[in-house]
């Protein structure tokens, strides 16, 4: 059988480069060098190469987190040159992308979301107001960002200006957020037109963590990641249940990971990424694991979705 020509995507220009230089290393290293064909390309650097190179490109693999990578763009150019990717298009992309997006278009899913406001760079923030209309503590987010990078748990009002100030060094839409105190919870879906719902991992973070913060998720061993989770079957069935219909809500394709927080027997749907994390300790994978996909395994069938999947839009080229 020929090898297929893969494009690896790693690196990129948003401030989760790091980690997706990292996750790259760890896809390369697990890919089946008997069926693919490796070559790499870094959108930093390597955009004009990889449009020169397009025809003789199978399929891309793209490991690249938030801005410049996971919200659409590189899914756009992608299109364009007819290149299958896995998981979510242009629209999910950069929908999921921006919390605020996501966040109203969970609400017309009915899916439950923490309370917010949201704030763009001109608007006037008046502290007494937000804490009055969300109660403290509040959550300070960057509306499009990613790796908890930006983000404050605010437990004063005095405090509040400052988060937010944070929260637009990384983007001119802030939200801010009711602080759900509670089991955080993560589950990946998996599929096509049959989305498999894959083992729910819960995540406790150590002490000196007042949350998920970005040292909690990248440092090894600053946080406990329990798959299975351990929680009711019940509760579990819901879990996944929001995790398919957060997927959908948001047209996302392939695969999905949704955050969320359990508390007092209800759930608050957090975020859904797109690319989740890509190094074979990562949730994603982790939970593929428990389900049965090596990491390496896992890799084989998401290019396998987006040969399927890019597959339809052919019927859609009239060339
Ligand atoms: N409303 C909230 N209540 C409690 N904790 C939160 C809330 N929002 C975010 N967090 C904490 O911050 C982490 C990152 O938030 P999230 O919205 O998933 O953004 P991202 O992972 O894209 O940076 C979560 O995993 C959780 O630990
Ligand atoms: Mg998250």
């Amino acid at each position: 059988m020929e090898k297929i020509r893969l494009a690896l995507l790693s690196g990129g220009v948003s401030s989760e480069r790091q980690v997706s230089l990292n996750s790259g290393i760890q896809v390369f290293d697990a890919l089946d060098k008997d069926k693919y064909d490796i070559s790499l390309y870094d959108p930093k650097t390597d955009l004009k190469q990889l449009v020169t190179d397009a025809d003789k490109i199978d399929a891309a693999l793209i490991i690249l987190h938030g801005p410049f990578g996971e919200d659409g763009t590189v899914q756009g150019l992608l299109d364009l040159l007819d290149i299958p990717y896995q998981g979510a298009g242009v629209l999910g992309s950069s929908m999921a992308m921006n919390k605020l997006v996501a966040k109203r278009l969970y609400e017309g899913a009915r899916i439950p979301t923490p309370s917010y406001l949201s704030f763009s760079m001109n608007e006037k923030i008046v502290p007494g107001k937000i804490a009055g209309a969300l109660g403290l503590p509040l959550v300070v987010k960057p509306g499009c960002a990613g790796s908890s990078v930006g983000m404050t748990i605010v437990k004063k009002e005095s405090d509040l200006k400052e988060a937010v100030a944070l929260g637009f060094n990384h983007d001119d839409l802030v939200i801010i957020e009711k602080y759900i105190q509670g089991i955080e919870l993560t589950c990946g879906v998996l599929g096509n037109d049959n989305l498999e719902a894959l083992p729910i991992i819960e995540i406790v973070p150590g002490e000196g963590h007042e949350f998920f913060d970005y040292k909690a998720k990248y440092v090894t061993g600053e946080t406990k990641e329990i798959c299975p989770a351990r929680i009711d079957e019940a509760i579990a069935k819901n879990v996944r249940e929001l995790a398919v219909k957060a997927h959908r809500a948001l047209f996302l394709k392939g695969y999905s990971r949704t955050d969320m927080i359990l508390c007092d027997n209800k759930l608050s749907v957090l975020e859904t990424n797109t690319i989740p994390g890509m190094t074979a300790t990562s949730l994603f994978p982790q939970s593929a694991q428990v389900a049965g996909y090596s990491f390496t395994k896992l890799l084989d069938k998401l290019i396998q979705l987006s040969i399927k999947e890019h597959e339809k839009t052919k019927l859609r080229r009239s060339i």
